[in-house]
Formats: C-alpha cells, structure tokens, sequence
C-alpha cells in the first residue's frame, strides 16, 4: 500500500488538518503544535493535488517557506484549496500565497525581518476574525522570519493585528473563515502561538480534539487486523529500543503469534543487553520472539577492519543476511504450523523521517543523512507495515508507557544499529568490545544513580585506539582510553554536550579505572554537533 494510502487510513479516523509544506524549516513544528492540542495533522508537500487527497481534511495550513512568492520556480498551492469552503490559515509564505491567489499584492521586504515584534490586535469580538485570537493579550510578542511582506491585502479582507514593520501582520476574509498571519506561532518564541494555532484547529475548524495515545491503540490495532487480515503473518527485527518493542507489542496485541519478532545478537550489543531482551520482550510481554545469536558471523567478518563505513557496511549487510535467512525458517514453520506464511515486514519508521522524506525540499533544505541497518528488505518481497509512521518520539514513548512497556525500557537512549562496533574504535575484537561494554556499563549505572538519566539524550563510553601511561600501585600501566560521550539534544541533527558534575565523573572514572581490565585513563567529550557527530565513527 502507497504511504499516502496509508496516511489517509488514519486520517480518515479523526478530524485531521492538512499542513501543505512549502520547505519552511519550521513547517514540522505545526504539525507538533498540533498534535500537542490534540488534534490530528498530515504533513503533505505544497505541490500536492486536492483532487488526489484521500481524506476530508477540517482545515488547512498553508506554511512559510525559504523562497520568496516572487522567485522564478517558486511553489504555488493548488487553487482548488480555496473552493473546498473549508478554513484557511496562511502562515509567512503561506499569507502570500493567500494572497496571490485571492488579488492581494505582495512584495519584498527590504531587508530580511528576523526576531520577535510586537503585535498589536484589533480583532472584533463579534467578528470572526476575534476567533483567531481569542485569549490572546494585546500586544503579544511574536517571532519573525521573512523577506515578502503584504502590499495590500486582497478585496473583502480585514485587518486584525500590526506590527511597526508590517502594516498586515494578520488579516482576515471578512465573511469566509480565511485568515493570513506573518509571523510564526508554530515557533515558542512566539508566546502566545500555541494559543493563536489552538483557537484555529478547535475554534475554527472545530476539530475534536480525540487525537490521543489511547484512542490511538485501538483504532490502530483494528487497521494492522484489517491490513493483514484473518491469516496474514509479521515478521519484524527488535533491537530492545523503545521504537521496535512499541511496535512489536501493538502487532502482538492486534495478531497474536502470528507476529514473529526476531532478535539478532550481531556480538556488539551491550553488555547483558540480549538476555535482557529476551526476558522483557518474550518472557514479560508475552512476544513470540526468535534470537538469532548471530555474534560469531558478525565478529569474524569484522576482524581486521578499521575503517568506520566498512564496518557500518559489514554490519548492515550481515544484518540482511542473517535476518532474511531466519524470515525464511520462521516462514517454514509457520506455513506447517498453519499460522499462514509470512507476507509482511514491521518497521519502526517515526513521523521525523516521513516528514523528512515528503516535505516540499527548498532551496537551502539542509540534506539530513539516514541510517537504518535494515533497509527496506526489497529483495525480500515483503509488504511494509509501520504502525509508528504517524508518530513523534514522545508519541511513541507515551504509547509504550500505555502499553505497560517498563518504564526503563520507554525511557532508553537510542542505540546505533553498528552498536558497540563505532564505539570502539579501530579494530573491533571480542576483548575490545568486553572492555567498552563494561565502562558504557558503569557510566550509565552512574548516570541514572545520579537522577541524569532523563535530562541527558544519549550517552555512551567509546573505547580510544591508544595506550596511556599510568601507574597502579606501584607499577606502570601501559594501557587504553575510554572517552565518555553525554548529549543533549532534541532531534540528534544538533547537540550540545551535557555538563556532567564533576563529583559524578569522579565516581564514574574512578569506577572504570577500577573496575575495567585495560583501562588506565578517562576523558569526557566537550564537543559538540555539529562539528563533531554523536557518535565517534
Ligand atoms: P551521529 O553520529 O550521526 O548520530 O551524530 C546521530 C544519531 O543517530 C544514531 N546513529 C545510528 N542509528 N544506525 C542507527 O540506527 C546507524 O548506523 C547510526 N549511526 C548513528 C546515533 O546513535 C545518534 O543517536
């Protein structure tokens, strides 16, 4: 099934609002601001064709965008989105856009305006237009980002909040529920943004606001029933992260065994990470799970290799390969079974990458590299079932915590499909991986005794291809570095490094220096992303 197909399946169960993307950076932070009211939103590039929507959206989002309205090539909206009679919010570009299609006139601010304004409103409280901003103080700081502004706004619009650079900060139709604003309320400096969105998707659309994790589960385990119908049989890896067991969990609830998970041990997991898998997933959550202990296969083949993207390869190819090879056996046995043979493969794709693989691409769209060690398993002839691909990270984890995935396991920093594998760098052996394994081990105990478990996003110890003097007792140690990596960030395309309290690194390099065979020496990372990446390699 297309994914357009699939997202109009769940748009056509709540009332959703339609955000046409014409590349604005911000554009993703509608659709959060959104979900965050409760209410249903799709994410479609501007280019897209109202006659070939396959849902009834309440309302509509027309966002900003890195071009200006009068480029050469700039995007235009479908003019049939002013037939549908449904409301209309034009954000920056999109109040352009409003514009050019209903005789406005636009033009090009001389220069950029960028930061916050004051916006003074005049919205009449028996007048549609006050809906917009009901609740809203006068003036309200707002947050700017653009080069057109509007000249003069088309026939039978009213004016209902300026600023001392734009005369039509927002504007309204004055009978039809079409309204135009030129700052961005998706962005929280806008302060009273999130209040100006909500009045437009309730009070305006009147959308209900049913958009929540536990209505989510039922309808979306009715849709994967219906999608595989009464025999179908899912095959999906699971890794232990929350994406991948939230996943697992809701295809066991919708179809019982006839959901296989397999775990494949590549020997670069954490340290007791395979057998904590199992318990969780198989003996507490009730999932028919297949560890394949693969470990020796991946370790051999990754003897001798140095080079970081050989590695990554190595690792994902083998993944396929032991992963296909298991498809294969568990189909056997379910088709002897009478389970029903195998036709589907479970991903754990998130909204982030679907809205960055669909979103209208600018001109300065920065270009976002992905990994996913799986690949889409082409070759496998397998139809794709994502039961997450209409969800945010806090989504998901809100749905585990729904689901009674324990509260750890929700909670979990994201692990890279190569594992310990670009944690330790250089040649990756057996031994090397057992002396990462056990400082990523302490550091993390440390880190959660010390309540830092939350605020940080990622953390990690990676194992530094050098040796150090040292002296222990009263002997000199020849041995190697173990470099601590602690992130903040909220998205993993920037970070900063986290600022861990000193007496916590005391504990912990103590710990390692200690406890781990090999170690003489810690170093913590102060660097941040970009230049540096998350991960070492
Ligand atoms: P970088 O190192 O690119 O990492 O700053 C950003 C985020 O992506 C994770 N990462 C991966 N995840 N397969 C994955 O599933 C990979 O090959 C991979 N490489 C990096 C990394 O842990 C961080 O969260």
């Amino acid at each position: 099934m297309a994914p357009a197909e699939v997202a109009a399946q769940v748009a056509n169960m709540y009332d959703t609002v339609l955000i046409l993307d014409f590349g604005s950076q911000y554009s993703h932070l509608i659709t959060r601001r959104i979900r965050e009211v409760g209410v249903y939103c799709e994410l479609l590039p501007c280019t897209q064709r109202i006659a070939d929507l396959k849902f009834k959206p309440k309302g509509i989002i027309l966002s900003g965008s890195p071009f200006s309205i009068t480029d050469e090539g700039a995007p235009h909206v479908d003019p049939e989105v002013f037939n549908l009679g449904i409301p209309i919010l034009g954000i920056c570009y999109g109040l352009q856009e409003i514009a050019r299609n209903l005789g406005g006139e636009t033009g090009l601010t001389v220069r950029r305006e960028y930061g916050f304004a004051e916006l003074n409103l005049d919205p009449q409280a028996d007048h549609h237009s006050y809906k917009l901003f009901q609740d809203v103080p006068s003036p309200t700081h707002v947050w700017m980002s653009h080069g057109d502004h509007l000249e003069k706004p088309p026939k039978d619009f009213v004016i209902i909040g300026s600023t001392d650079t734009s005369a039509y900060a927002a504007v309204s139709h004055s009978t039809l529920p079409i309204y135009g604003i030129q700052f961005h309320p998706e962005v929280t400096h806008s302060v009273d943004g999130a209040v100006i969105l909500r009045n437009f998707v309730i009070g305006i659309c009147e959308c209900e606001a049913s958009w929540t994790m536990s209505s989510f589960i039922d309808k979306e385990i009715e849709r994967i029933r219906t999608l595989v119908g009464p025999t179908g049989a899912v095959i999906g890896a699971v890794s232990g992260g929350v994406d991948s067991t939230v996943a697992a969990v809701l295809m066991k609830r919708a179809i019982g065994d006839r959901f296989h998970a397999v775990l494949v041990d590549n020997g670069v997991m954490r340290l007791n990470e395979c057998e904590q898998v199992k318990q969780t997933l198989a003996d507490n959550l009730g999932i028919n799970l297949t560890v394949a202990d693969a470990s020796e296969l991946f370790l051999g083949r990754l003897k001798g290799v140095t080079d970081p993207e050989k590695k990554r390869k190595i690792i994902g190819n083998t993944f396929i390969e032991v992963f296909e090879a298991e498809s294969h056996k568990i189909d056997e046995v379910s088709r002897q079974d009478g389970l029903g043979a195998i036709e589907w493969l479970l991903q754990g794709t998130l909204y982030p990458d679907v809205i960055e693989s669909i979103s209208f691409k600018g001109p300065s769209a920065t270009i976002k590299s992905h990994h996913n060690v799986g690949g889409l398993l082409e070759d496998m002839r397998l139809k794709l079932i994502e039961p997450l691909r209409e969800l945010f990270k806090d989504e998901v984890r809100a749905l585990g915590a729904l689901l009674d995935i324990p509260e750890d396991l929700v909670w979990r920093h994201p692990f890279p499909g190569p594992g310990i594998a670009i944690r330790v760098l250089g040649e990756v052996t057996p031994s090397q991986v057992e002396i990462a394994r056990r400082a990523d081990h302490i550091y993390i105990d440390e880190i959660k005794k010390a309540g830092l478990y939350r605020q940080i996003s990622q953390a990690y110890a990676a194992l530094l291809p050098v040796r150090s003097v040292g002296v222990m007792g009263d002997q000199r140690t020849y041995e190697q570095v173990i470099a601590l990596r602690a992130v903040e960030t909220r998205d993993f395309m920037t970070a900063d490094w986290f600022p861990m309290p000193v007496e916590v690194l005391k504990r912990i390099s103590n710990r390692i220096i200690n406890e781990v065979h090999g170690v003489n020496r810690v170093l913590y990372d102060v660097s941040s992303k970009p230049p540096s990446t998350i991960e070492f390699e």
